[in-house]
Formats: C-alpha cells, sequence, structure tokens
C-alpha cells in the first residue's frame, strides 16, 4: 500500500477506493464512472468543525453544494451537521427533495430570480446572501407580499486580489458579485437593508475565489471585512451577528499543489479574526464558512476504460478514453491539471509518458502529459481528485450520457446517481407538427 490515502492499491494490484476495488466496480457499473470515498468526505467536514471549533466558539460550516451536489450527499451534510450552501432554484430543490433541515440552507447568486426567492422563503431557508441593490428592494417586497421576512446576509467584494484562476477569482474589485467597498456601495446596501421592513440584517458575507493554494488571501480578506464592520458599528450602529468568509480552499490536483491544511487555514483564519476583533473592540460574529473543494474535491475518482492507444513516434502516445469534456469540462475551461493511474495495475511502475485524450469530437485533452504505468486498450484509467465541480458541470456533449455516481463506503458501493440512458437524451424534444 502507498501512503497517500488515495493511491491505496490491492493484493491484486488494483487501485481500491473507499475499500472498493476498482476494477470490480468498473466490471458492475461500466465506464465512465464518478467515485467518491464517503469516509473522505465525512472526514473533511470532521476536520473543518474540529479544527475551527478549537480557536473560535461559534462556528458554522457549511457545505458549498455547487461543488456536487446529489440527494445522497446531502442527506451525508446533514448527518455530519454541515449547514449548505445552494446557489440555484434546482440546487435548493435538491436539498429540499434530501430533506435538508431549511434553517441550515443558505441562497446564494448574483441573480436571483423571483421564483428561487420565493421558494427560499416559502421553504424557510436560514439566509438568503444579498448580492445587489436591487435585489434588496425585489427580496423586501416579495417577503412583504408573502407576509414573511428574510434574514439576509450582505455579500460584499472586499477587494482582495488572489493569485488563483482569473476566472475562478472572484473577491477582487473588478467582479460581478457583490457591493463593493471601497465604491461605498456596500455600506449604502447595509443602510438599505436596516431601512427595508421585511428584511432582518444578520451580517455580511465574502468569497474571495477558489482552489487558493495559501492563507494571505484569507488574512487580507479578514482584516478587510473587520475595518469594514468597525466602520458599520461606527457609523451605522450596525453589529454583525454573522460574519460568512466563503470558500476557496484548495486541493492538491497533482504533487506540485500544495494547499494548506484545514487546520493550517483555521489557524491563519481565527487568529487572524481574534486580532481584529480586539483591535476593533468588536463582539465575536458567528463565523461562516463555506467549503465546497476542499470537502469533495479528494474524495473523487474517475474511471475510465482506455479505447485506442496510439503513438505518433517522435511526438507522443496518445490514450483515448471514453469518457472526456462532457465528464470534465475542467481541463479545457481553466487548464486543470490532474494526474491518473492504470487501475488494473496499479502496482506497476509508470514509465509511460502519455497524453490521455477523450472521446468527444474535438480535441477534449484531459491531461496533457503524463506519467502512467504501460497501458493497452482495454485496460482501466483512474483519474484522481475529480469529486469537485466534474460531476457538477457534465454536459450531456456530442449525446455522451453522464456516468453515475457511486458511493464507495468502507468497501460497500452504493450508486448514488444513476448513469444516464438513451432514453433520457431525448426526453424534453419535441417534434414540432410541421415536422410529423
Ligand atoms: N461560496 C461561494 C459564494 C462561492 O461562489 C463558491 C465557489 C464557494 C463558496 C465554494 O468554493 P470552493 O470551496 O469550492 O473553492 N467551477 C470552478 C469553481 C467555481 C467556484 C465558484 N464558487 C472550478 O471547477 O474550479
Amino acid at each position: 500500500m502507498s501512503e497517500n490515502a488515495m493511491k491505496i492499491v490491492n493484493e491484486a494490484g488494483h487501485l481500491v477506493v473507499g475499500g472498493c476495488d476498482v476494477v470490480e466496480l468498473a466490471a458492475r457499473h461500466g465506464t465512465p464512472m464518478y467515485l467518491l470515498d464517503e469516509e473522505v468526505v465525512r472526514d473533511r467536514c470532521r476536520q473543518y468543525h474540529r479544527e475551527f471549533e478549537a480557536r473560535y466558539p461559534q462556528v458554522e460550516v457549511a457545505y458549498a453544494g455547487k461543488a456536487l451536489l446529489t440527494v445522497a450527499i446531502c442527506r451525508v451534510m446533514e448527518q455530519e451537521g454541515m449547514g449548505l450552501d445552494v446557489a440555484s432554484e434546482g440546487e435548493l430543490y435538491t436539498a429540499l427533495e434530501a430533506g435538508f433541515p431549511p434553517g441550515r440552507i443558505k441562497l446564494h447568486g448574483n441573480f436571483k430570480s423571483e421564483s428561487e426567492m420565493r421558494r427560499a422563503l416559502d421553504a424557510g431557508v436560514g439566509r438568503i446572501v444579498v448580492d445587489s441593490l436591487i435585489e434588496l428592494e425585489h427580496l423586501n417586497a416579495i417577503a412583504q407580499e408573502m407576509g414573511t421576512h428574510a434574514d439576509i446576509l450582505i455579500r460584499v467584494r472586499p477587494g482582495v486580489d488572489t493569485h488563483t484562476q482569473e476566472k475562478i477569482q472572484t473577491g477582487q474589485v473588478d467582479s460581478k458579485f457583490g457591493l463593493g467597498i471601497y465604491s461605498g456601495e456596500a455600506e449604502k446596501g447595509v443602510q438599505r437593508a436596516l431601512e427595508l421592513p421585511r428584511l432582518r440584517l444578520r451580517g455580511i458575507h465574502c468569497h474571495i475565489g477558489s482552489q487558493l493554494l495559501d492563507v494571505v488571501g484569507f488574512e487580507r480578506a479578514i482584516d478587510l471585512m473587520l475595518e469594514f464592520l468597525a466602520e458599520l458599528r461606527d457609523r451605522d450602529g450596525f453589529v454583525a451577528e454573522d460574519l460568512d468568509l466563503g470558500g476557496g480552499l484548495g486541493v492538491r490536483y497533482t504533487e506540485d499543489d500544495d494547499p494548506p491544511s484545514i487546520a493550517e487555514l483555521a489557524e491563519a483564519m481565527c487568529s487572524t479574526l481574534q486580532e481584529n476583533l480586539s483591535d476593533y473592540a468588536l463582539p465575536e460574529p458567528r463565523l461562516i464558512l463555506e467549503p465546497g473543494r476542499s470537502i469533495v474535491g479528494e474524495a473523487g475518482v474517475t474511471v475510465y476504460t482506455v479505447g485506442v492507444v496510439k503513438e505518433i513516434p517522435g511526438i507522443r502516445t496518445y490514450v483515448s478514453v471514453d469518457g472526456g469534456l462532457s465528464d470534465n469540462p475542467r481541463p479545457a475551461l481553466y487548464g486543470a491539471v490532474y494526474e491518473a493511474i492504470v487501475a488494473n495495475k496499479a502496482d506497476q511502475e509508470a514509465t509511460q509518458w502519455v497524453r490521455v485524450a477523450g472521446k468527444h469530437c474535438e480535441t477534449d485533452t484531459l491531461i496533457d502529459d503524463t506519467l502512467v504505468q504501460p497501458v493497452e486498450a482495454g485496460d482501466l484509467l483512474a483519474v484522481f481528485c475529480t469529486g469537485a465541480y466534474n460531476y457538477a458541470m457534465a454536459s450531456n456533449y456530442n449525446q455522451f450520457l453522464r456516468p453515475p455516481v457511486v458511493l464507495c463506503s468502507g468497501g460497500a458501493d452504493h450508486v448514488i446517481v444513476e448513469r444516464e440512458t438513451l432514453e433520457d437524451l431525448v426526453r424534453h424534444d419535441v417534434i414540432p407538427e410541421h415536422l410529423r
């Protein structure tokens, strides 16, 4: 057995995920398939609780469902005492279908539709994170009409530039999300929220980016958020109950990634927070965190069958697998880099440099250049760290079927999302009269 928790190999030389032999799972469920190690997911939830609660009195850890949301995942999060962030009506619906306690749900979005806001109010979600001045008015009006109140946070843009992929950076001044602190818009939002009779302003929120590999951005954001909270207290008499600092902790996609541990993140965030609270003589707000990727990312493995191995002499070897862009758009979208192993030869030495290609009708490279075991058609290729933003971002491009999600728990496997069928692909198609 190797020391990396995600690269466990059994006596047969097969990769093991969550105690399950991946070769055996592929035979039963087919490929491509997403595997998710339940213990790893639960362990990450527990680490967040343990490390933050040891350093700060009041903490809510809300899993960011956008990373991977299914009804079964909601159940796991519920059992682990997590809150849940939803970013759309569909995510909200999924959570409610799972019976997730509405009071622990938080609704996000830079443009919430009326029906999203209504559904959230109707369900009685714990918080709605308001993203714009116009949304304050809309939400207040809807709450008024429904004869209810909305407990809200205001999302602000602290103006932190993080060193992450530009497309997943969100806390800087030039962003579509939230209200700017420097521009005065955020304070205006707070003042307006305090005036509107159907809104109960509970605090402020920020999220500075994703796949962050150091703690500096979090510390900077806390400094700016606390300075802002002190201003709100001094100028507007508003004292926040909640301080939501979003998600963003990175994961180890390859051996070159070295994200802080959850303990290191907790240490950096809580100490910066406590220093600021005492400098500004502010009471301790409830601290809310919204991790997504760092909860499920490393728990996921995608398993493909190798169909074709093509050597271009003097150039490289292409390994084509039975999935690609449709089950993992991240390499194409973000230049994301992954590592892989030949799951049925996991005990062999990796000696061959290959490019892993998908099977879509375009150049859908999954891994540009990676060292794997000697690979041939019929082998199983397992790509690591695909738990976050893979199934969640999957599509039916080229009418591919979305793969199943299999939860692996201590040697038992449970299908939590079934593979789509060909019938699913045309389920919503309509033939208009003139084409009949
Ligand atoms: N909270 C808010 C308000 C967010 O916008 C996000 C992610 C999170 C929490 C969770 O962030 P995490 O802990 O997962 O970094 N599709 C992209 C990632 C987009 C992230 C969007 N917001 C990717 O595949 O890298």
